[in-house]
């Protein structure tokens, strides 16, 4: 089979680790008989020099004419001082609003071998930690009305709308029932419905949708809890689904309580089988170019895009047990590396893991 893939490379360590996903794909895609695609797409801060445009215009059409969309980082201090509407951020927006990716899949999972680097006491990690965060990611405050207006007497005033239809929430709420009954069968829903009615909506429509998944345990946790309940009892979570904003944080507290934020991948999922993949990490501007960025979460991207958008389920276990191997190895690029294991730079690391992928 052949599949097409859109690469949005992007900026910072984004080109590196994209370069080693598509090492790693094409070695894959030999030892299993697919080939893969490549259309590259300019995207971020490299755009904006290029161009002028964070995404510039055909981004997002050459992007939905391929099957998936593997993207590195994009941003840097380079950019920091543009207006809002102009920075490259808004190319990542600009992407998920373009191509309808609603459902943001995060999932902070406690690598074995990495298991010094969480935080949090043994004893609350003890067993593991197997977390996805399901965010709603085309909705919400991101994409409310906005703007700014003068006031009389209090300066000027800025805002931002917190927003959700019902179809909205059904259609998130659908995807994380679907992946919790794939899992642990325990679905949380987070929101802050004591304050906002946003929220109480969301409450309503997640709760009528468990009657089509009574399989599937759910609950409810306000937004302040489930932050604190994150660090405190990490392992009652299965599966959390909520909103954009609250989907933000979480997502990254919970990849944090893995010690690991720079091995995990995400995908962005759009109704049917589309998707785009990146790596939760950002650009890291500090590190570009010099052979030192982790590719383990741009190679496990395009092993979620294996899974998810190609169902080519064994590919993607091959990936992430190569993947896993190199680690028990007592391999470490710097960002992960403590004494006594071996330090690798980006290429070896992608290297490392094409020797290790088999056909089961
Ligand atoms: C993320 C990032 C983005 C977001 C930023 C860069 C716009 O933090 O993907 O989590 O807030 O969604
Ligand atoms: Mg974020």
């Amino acid at each position: 089979m052949k599949y097409s893939i859109a690469l949005v490379r992007g900026d910072g360590i984004g080109p590196e680790v994209i370069g080693q996903a598509v090492r790693v794909l094409d070695a894959a895609g030999g030892i299993f008989g697919h080939a893969f695609t490549y259309e590259e797409v300019l995207a971020g801060g490299c755009a904006i020099d290029r161009t002028g445009a964070a995404l510039p215009p055909g981004a997002v059409e050459t992007c939905r004419a391929a099957d998936a969309v593997l993207l590195g980082a994009v941003g840097g201090w380079k950019w920091d001082s543009l207006p809002g509407g102009q920075r490259p951020e808004t190319a990542l927006l600009g992407l998920r609003k373009g191509l309808g990716l609603f459902a943001n899949i995060r999932p902070a999972l406690l690598f074995d071998a990495l298991a010094g680097a969480c935080p949090l006491r043994p004893e609350l990690t003890a067993g593991g930690l197997d977390i996805v965060v399901v965010r709603e990611l085309t909705g919400g405050i991101y994409f409310g009305e906005k703007g700014t207006r003068q006031t009389e007497d209090m300066g000027l005033l800025a805002y931002d709308v917190e927003q959700y239809s019902e179809e909205e929430v059904r259609r998130i709420g659908r995807v994380a029932f679907d992946m919790a009954r794939k899992r642990g069968k325990k679905l949380t829903s987070v929101d802050k419905a004591n304050v906002l009615e946003s929220s109480r909506l969301w409450r309503r429509v997640v709760t009528e949708l468990a009657a089509d998944y009574p399989d599937v345990v759910l609950s409810h946790l306000y937004v302040d809890n489930a932050a604190m309940q994150l660090v405190r009892a990490p392992r009652q979570f299965d599966v959390i689904v909520t909103g954009n904003l609250f989907g933000d944080i979480l997502s990254d507290e919970a990849s944090m309580i893995t010690g690991s934020i720079g091995m995990l991948p995400s995908a962005s999922l759009a109704q049917g089988n589309f998707g785009m993949y990146e790596p939760v990490h950002g650009s890291a501007p500090d590190i570009a170019g010099q052979d030192k960025a982790n590719p383990m979460a741009a190679v496990l991207s395009a092993a979620m895009m294996l899974r998810y958008t190609f169902d080519l389920r064994a590919e993607a276990d091959a990936i992430e047990a190569a993947v896993k191997a190199v680690l028990d190895a007592g391999y470490r690029t710097p960002d992960i590396f403590t004494d006594g294991m071996k330090c690798i730079g980006t290429a070896e690391t992608g290297s490392r893991i094409i020797e290790r992928i088999r056909k089961p």
